[in-house]
């Protein structure tokens, strides 16, 4: 078989249940990974592609259990092209109520979950001529916010391990880079955003909207595919341009819409 072959981890729902999707559209054959095997057998119903998907139960912070699962699903496969880790955990409390083995988890998950599997996976690319990692951040990890001192720091530190890795492992011909998302209405925001977050997050949002599972999956199929053959070590946000905006965007939002010559000179500079 030549189909490329993908592994996700976190495959069993969410952005990573649609990357595996979008994967299976282009032709690639992929492995599901995650930890919570009743959503990987229900995503392996929903597909049902037994001949072009395989899934793997597995912590992506247990050192043991990632380097067996990655060698697992590229025997399986005969090869692997494409890495793209996915799997996240969120605790969000404040600063001083983070417990210790809380700040761990996070860190051991979001963080060395993703240095690991890339540690296990990339010599096997390297077997056929190199590859594409994907690493999923967060804008939690592009800009501060309350209640994120270990998700965020997580995911700040997952950008600096995408330009760690793009460094060192261009030379076996592997190219990393990090998508970012803003919100997407996923079992995992369900689960941390109140009404009153999300009314937030639609005014800090120029699009004024959260994003679809799809809308993540395009740009990490994309990051993994030869069309992006020269890219390498970026991040890139996938968040409506909430990174990009600053203050006062509800406001000035509104003001765009009504009659211009009311605003102040201050403001319409700001325009
Ligand atoms: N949904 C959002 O708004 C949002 C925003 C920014 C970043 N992200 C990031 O996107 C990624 C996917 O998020 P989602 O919203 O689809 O989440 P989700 O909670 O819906 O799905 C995450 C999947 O990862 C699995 N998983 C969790 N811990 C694991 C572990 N230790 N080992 C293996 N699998 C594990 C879960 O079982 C689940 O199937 C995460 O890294 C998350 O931090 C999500």
């Amino acid at each position: 078989m030549t189909a490329k072959v993908a592994i996700v981890t976190g495959a069993g729902r969410g952005i990573g249940l649609a990357t595996v999707n979008r994967f299976l559209a282009e032709g690639w054959r992929v492995a599901l990974l995650d930890i919570d095997e009743a959503a990987l057998d229900a995503a392996m119903a929903r597909i049902g592609r037994p001949e072009a998907t395989v899934a793997l139960r597995c912590d992506v912070a247990d050192v043991d259990g990632i380097r067996a699962a990655v060698q697992q699903a590229a025997a399986h496969f005969g090869r692997l092209d494409a890495l793209v880790n996915n799997a996240g955990t969120a605790v969000f409390k404040p600063i001083l109520e983070t417990t210790p083995e809380e700040w761990s988890r996070v860190i051991a998950v979001n963080l060395t979950g993703p240095f690991l599997a890339t540690q296990a996976a990339a010599p096997i690319m390297a077997e056929t001529g190199g590859g594409a990692v994907v690493n999923i951040t967060s804008i939690s990890g592009l800009r501060a916010s309350t209640l994120r001192v270990a998700y965020g720091t997580s995911k700040a530190g997952l950008a600096h391990l995408t330009k760690q890795q793009a460094v060192e492992l261009a030379a076996l011909g592997i190219r990393v880079n990090a998508v970012a998302p803003g919100p997407v209405d996923t079992a995992m925001a369900k689960a941390v955003h109140t009404p009153e977050i999300r009314r937030d997050y639609h005014d800090a949002i120029p699009l004024n909207r959260y994003g679809l599972e799809e809308e993540l999956a395009e740009a990490i199929f994309f990051l993994c595919s030869d069309r992006a053959s020269y890219l390498t070590g970026q991040v890139i946000a996938v968040d409506g341009g909430f990174d990009a905006a600053g203050i006062g965007l509800p406001t000035l939002r509104a003001e765009r819409r009504t009659d211009r010559t009311d605003l102040n000179p201050v403001r319409r500079d700001l325009l």
